[in-house]
């Protein structure tokens, strides 16, 4: 690694992590300020409010006016007015850098730290950040093994971009998700007009769909969960509908390995489990006809199966 990797490939997640513990963050979002007063407002250093002023302006975090340095639209995803699901990744981001040093005591002791509703709502705006094409190549590939569904269940939807890829192709479409998820939510997806149970997929889903869908949640499932997951979803379709859940598969995935480390961080259970796992686990919960597909332009899989007619 050079030298110059170390402080360009982590350092803005890192410079804005220490920024907003120490209160700097508030002052650069509540600017035009000074350096000399976010020292005193925050109580850190004029050496370290200069420099990481600087340092954040040149990484497009920061601007400068007559009256000093103030935030750029770039860190508008911190400012509580912004709404929910337009606030970006960024927060969450911080927020992983948080877990990501409590590592070394999760892996000496397999327990994770409490999740706060804070935290729920920066994992939310994370989340709807997933980008257009991926969502379109998710349905494109769960209509391939399906076409053209009638109904539609979409497990653990969360803010609803599949969800609603769905419906603008002609499904009449469910959203499934976890109460604390569906109540954070509500009036967003009362103004997009979803569908939305709240529910918890290990336990039961609603039932008489031809296709159920989920994308990126069973990584926290262990492979007891994971099996019952997947008895409901069999449960939940007709005869002769289709089951697909998109995630990193642990041997098929670029991403697989590097995302099950991510996972330690936030989920005391739970792997970015093996094409045959997944496939073992499809076939005892009745489904035919399994197979695992990348998902084109992603680093995606389709864990697919049937349900006999
Ligand atoms: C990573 S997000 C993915 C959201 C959406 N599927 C997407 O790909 O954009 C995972 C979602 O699954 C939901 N979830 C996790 N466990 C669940 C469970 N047991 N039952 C229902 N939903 C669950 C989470 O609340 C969250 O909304």
């Amino acid at each position: 690694m050079s030298e110059e990797a170390i402080y360009d490939k982590h350092l803005d997640v890192f410079l804005l992590w220490a920024a907003r513990e120490t209160g700097m963050l508030d002052e650069l979002l509540d600017g035009p300020v000074d350096p000399a007063t976010v020292a005193e407002n925050a109580g850190v250093t004029e050496r370290a409010a200069e420099v990481s002023l600087a340092a954040l302006a040149d990484m497009g975090y920061a601007g400068q006016t007559d009256g000093g340095y103030e935030a750029t639209g770039e860190l508008d995803g911190f400012r509580p007015e912004t709404d929910l699901l337009d606030r970006g990744i960024l927060p969450h981001r911080i927020d992983s850098l948080d877990h990501y040093t409590n590592l070394p005591e999760i892996m000496q002791t397999g327990e994770i730290p409490e999740h706060t509703e804070a935290g729920l709502r920066k994992y939310m705006a994370a989340m709807a950040t997933i980008d257009d094409s991926t969502v379109r190549e998710i349905v494109t590939t769960a209509e391939h093994a399906h076409p053209r569904p009638d109904r539609v269940l979409d497990v653990g939807g969360g803010p609803g971009k599949i969800t609603k890829e769905f419906r603008r192709r002609g499904a009449d479409v469910t959203t499934v998700d976890l109460p604390p998820v569906v109540e954070l939510l509500r009036s967003q997806h009362e103004e997009d007009g979803l569908d939305v149970v709240a529910g918890d997929a290990r336990e039961g889903l609603p039932t008489g769909f031809d296709l159920v869908v989920s994308a990126r949640m069973i990584l926290s499932f262990s492979p007891e969960e994971l099996q019952g997951y997947f008895e409901n979803a069999h449960e939940a379709l007709n005869p002769g509908g289709t089951f697909m859940c998109t995630e990193r598969v642990w041997d098929r995935s670029e991403m697989a390995t590097r995302f099950a480390v991510h996972m330690l961080t936030v989920s005391p259970t739970g792997h970015t489990y093996t094409e045959a796992e997944y496939r073992d686990a499809l076939g005892r919960a009745g489904f035919e006809d399994t197979d695992v597909v990348d998902v084109p332009g992603t680093a995606f899989q389709g864990i697919i199966g049937h349900r006999p007619e």
